[in-house]
């Protein structure tokens, strides 16, 4: 596992997407999955920057990690509700870059049968291939997806309640500026589980500020357990690259060495 700590966000941004670019480059058609929130808002700004000056993103297909559960029915598809998962990608990355429409997974919020509907997620991104490298988030509660504390490790894409917690951060995050009720926002999400996530071939997580130094910490250095779901990144055999600006590192007992490490690496050109 790397962990990469640069000095604030927008390093760490950057660093992020020149990966995604690099895999890009490397693998023209590759299969990335998705995160939305606002740790990844700047490396996707980032990477439409790169498309700018020329990165291509026109055999690239995507699989997005979650969506609120029956957001905004009343609205017209596709993006069900300004607080739609859906929407999101589209203002943050998918309208600025050459991506083709029918590369894009997200889960569907208004499926009326989201069971089988997460059944042919699944089937979809093995139909691709599987996923080379999925981006990650990290959630206040430890999740990755709406993946809450007690899902199981090996849990797949399917329809999951949302903590307490989570309804705050994105009431905060989404909701409250729409002037939105709390109790209006959707309780329930479709996510990839972790056993799905686990099976991305790489994994690439970006974490920002102080307010999620503790839970990283656990994440990277903690035991595994479901009550902190992402900390199953400690069981992922593929390349893990983790970026993370140094207010989220502040908790880290081993940042030093993991700056040394970085250093050394560097110098041997690994
Ligand atoms: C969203 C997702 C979530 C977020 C996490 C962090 O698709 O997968 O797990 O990554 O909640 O959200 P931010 O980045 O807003 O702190």
């Amino acid at each position: 596992m790397d962990i990469i700590i640069r000095d604030n966000y927008e390093e760490m941004s950057t660093y992020a997407a020149e990966i995604i670019a690099g895999y890009i480059k490397y693998k023209p058609d590759c299969v990335l999955g998705l995160a939305t929130g606002g740790t990844p808002i700047g490396t996707y700004k980032e990477l439409i920057r790169m498309h700018h000056e020329g990165l291509d993103f026109s055999q690239v297909i995507t699989f997005n990690l979650d969506e609120y559960l029956g957001v905004g029915m009343e609205l017209e598809r596709p993006y069900h509700s300004d607080q739609s998962y859906a929407r999101f990608m589209h203002e943050e990355l998918f309208k600025h870059i050459n991506i083709k429409k029918e590369n894009i997974h997200l889960p569907d919020g208004q499926t009326e049968d989201p069971k089988k509907f997460c059944i042919w997620y699944e089937a979809e991104i093995k139909r691709v291939g599987g996923i080379d490298l999925q981006i990650l988030g990290l959630g206040g509660d430890g999740h990755w997806g709406f993946n809450e504390p007690g899902s199981s490790l090996g849990s797949r894409t399917r329809v999951q309640a949302l903590t307490e917690q989570t309804l705050d951060d994105n009431y905060e995050a989404f909701y409250k500026n729409a002037n939105i009720e709390r109790s209006k926002m959707p309780h329930f999400a479709i996510t990839m589980g972790i056993g799905t996530i686990l099976e991305a071939k790489n994994i690439l997580m970006v974490v920002n500020g102080s307010k999620k130094a503790n839970i990283l910490a656990k994440c990277l250095e903690g035991p595994i357990t479901s009550q902190v779901t992402s900390s199953a990144i400690q069981l992922h055999s593929g390349e893990i690259t983790v970026v993370i600006d140094e207010a989220a590192a502040s908790k880290l007992t081993h940042s030093g060495r993991y700056k040394h490490i970085e250093k050394l690496k560097h110098q041997f050109g690994l």
